[in-house]
């Protein structure tokens, strides 16, 4: 989860605005029953999934935990409308439980997806007779088509360029188990990051040639920097990372049951669309939306996207920003929105010559929790008797106005016919410095929480 990066050149906020500003806030807050959960900060986060055995198969930033399984009582059948890289499914399949999961990005729900099939005896002993091919240098000197991306070659040092494609190649072209194919593809996907001249930062990515100094960023001196990274020789710390991956993962297969493990349900679109063809009853729906920041997942995740062939043109990778949810710039804004008066009361705050304003930020913010109320009322519509749907949300702000998403999803929640909600703050948002002057005594209203409907 990211705090959102304020823009610098929005202007002061007089204070009987911010005297509106904090009892329409103080308001919001007073519907709603407030918990503190500080207990469950760690868990809302990815770190914990780094070391854990098939969680760590690709580093998905935005996941959170499956101990919130255990932690929150799911019960045995959970949906995750927002699965992301299928934390939770994988959570649930471990503990023999079912869940279904939905994501709008095709890379996601690829990830999610190799997590989950197990692999037989003999696959595993492909994958092995693979890694020993890649190790004794006898794969195709051919090489895969560089994608259309036009970064593309910006992205990797022409030594490792080579050697990816070439080991991309010899994963298309000798392989023809279909679970196989997938397993090793994911393990090349995720060894782009590391291979690369680049690495995420925020809501995109930045070149490793670039250092962050106090100020800006200043330029690392040429062959040095990639000495550092990739060592003397290249090409071996391309095949080197690529096959240490897939090592990792069959020594994960050794290290968990895969026999007691159950099946689930993942399926890749918009949360909003699938939701109303799903049928069942679930004990407990759990999931984090996108954040209301303007974070777009598929500007940061573009290089797996291209890389991987879930896009091959521009217009696909279009069509996929157009059908995430409201929560950025390049989702689909001209929808119409359902108007939610406490959130325009807040937008009426906004200073008008701000950046916000004037880069269509009030319509995003429509769009999104009319989102979230379509998603809302489908789970209302799934959940069993007894049930609970749990949010994990952060709140967000604009032109010196806080945007209290978790407040706001919990009247939402009361509208499409829960009958209690409870927001259990989990850990305070830093604000950033420009703003946190404008913001002056309410950036308590800054926080991570999860709202629980039921
Ligand atoms: C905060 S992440 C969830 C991460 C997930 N909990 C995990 O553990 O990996 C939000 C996810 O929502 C997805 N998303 C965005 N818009 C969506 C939509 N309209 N329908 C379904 N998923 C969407 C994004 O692709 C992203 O994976």
């Amino acid at each position: 989860m990211f705090e959102r990066d304020q823009h610098a050149s929005d202007g002061p906020m007089t204070s009987t605005l911010l005297r509106t500003q904090e009892s329409m806030l103080r308001e919001l807050d007073s519907r709603v029953e407030f918990a503190m959960r500080p207990d469950l900060a760690s868990l809302v986060h990815w770190k914990q999934n780094n070391t854990a055995p098939v969680h760590r198969w690709y580093r998905y930033r935005e996941g959170f935990s499956p101990k919130l399984i255990d932690v929150l009582g799911l019960g045995d059948r959970i949906l995750d409308p927002f699965a992301g890289s299928g934390s939770v499914m994988v959570g649930a399949a471990e503990r023999g439980l079912s869940s279904a999961g939905i994501d709008v990005n095709p890379l996601a729900t690829f990830v999610a997806g190799v997590k989950l099939a197990p692999l037989s005896r003999e696959q595993i002993a492909m994958v092995g007779a693979h890694i020993e091919l890649i190790q004794s240098g006898r794969f195709a000197t051919e090489e895969w088509p560089i994608p259309a991306l036009n970064i593309a070659h910006k992205l990797f040092e022409p030594t490792i360029m080579t050697a990816m494609m070439q080991l991309r190649r010899t994963i298309e072209d000798h392989v023809d188990d279909d679970a196989v194919h997938r397993y090793l593809l994911l393990a090349w996907i995720s060894s782009l990051e590391s291979v690369g001249s680049y690495f995420k930062e925020g809501n995109g990515i930045k070149y490793r040639n670039m250092k962050r100094a106090p100020i800006s960023y200043v330029r690392r001196p040429e062959g040095e920097w990639q000495r550092a990274r990739f060592g003397d020789d290249q090409r071996a710390f391309a095949v080197q990372t690529y096959t240490r991956r897939l090592q990792d993962m069959l020594e994960d297969e050794g290290r968990i049951d895969r026999g007691a493990w159950s099946p689930q349900r993942i399926e890749t679109g918009n949360a909003a669309e699938v939701l109303p063809n799903l049928h069942g009853e679930m004990d407990s729906i759990l999931f984090s939306p996108p954040y209301a920041n303007r974070f777009d997942y598929f500007e940061a995740l573009k290089v797996e996207l291209w890389f991987g062939g879930f896009v091959s043109t521009y217009e696909e990778l279009r069509k996929l920003r157009k059908s995430s949810m409201r929560s950025h710039l390049a989702s689909d804004l001209t929808q119409p929105s359902a108007s939610l008066e406490e959130l325009s009361g807040l937008i009426a705050l906004m200073d008008e010559s701000s950046y916000a304003m004037r880069t269509r930020v009030p319509g995003l913010l429509a769009g999104y929790f009319d989102d979230m109320r379509k998603v809302l009322e489908q789970c209302r519509r799934l959940l069993a008797r007894g049930g609970r749907v749990f949010v994990v949300v952060g709140n967000s702000a604009y032109a010196g106005v806080i945007v209290p998403s978790d407040a706001l999803i919990a009247e939402i929640g009361r509208r499409v016919g829960f009958s209690n909600v409870r927001v259990s703050v989990v850990r305070p948002l830093a604000v950033a410095p420009q703003q946190r002057l404008r913001l002056d005594g309410l950036s308590q209203y800054m926080r991570e929480s999860v709202v629980e409907l039921w």
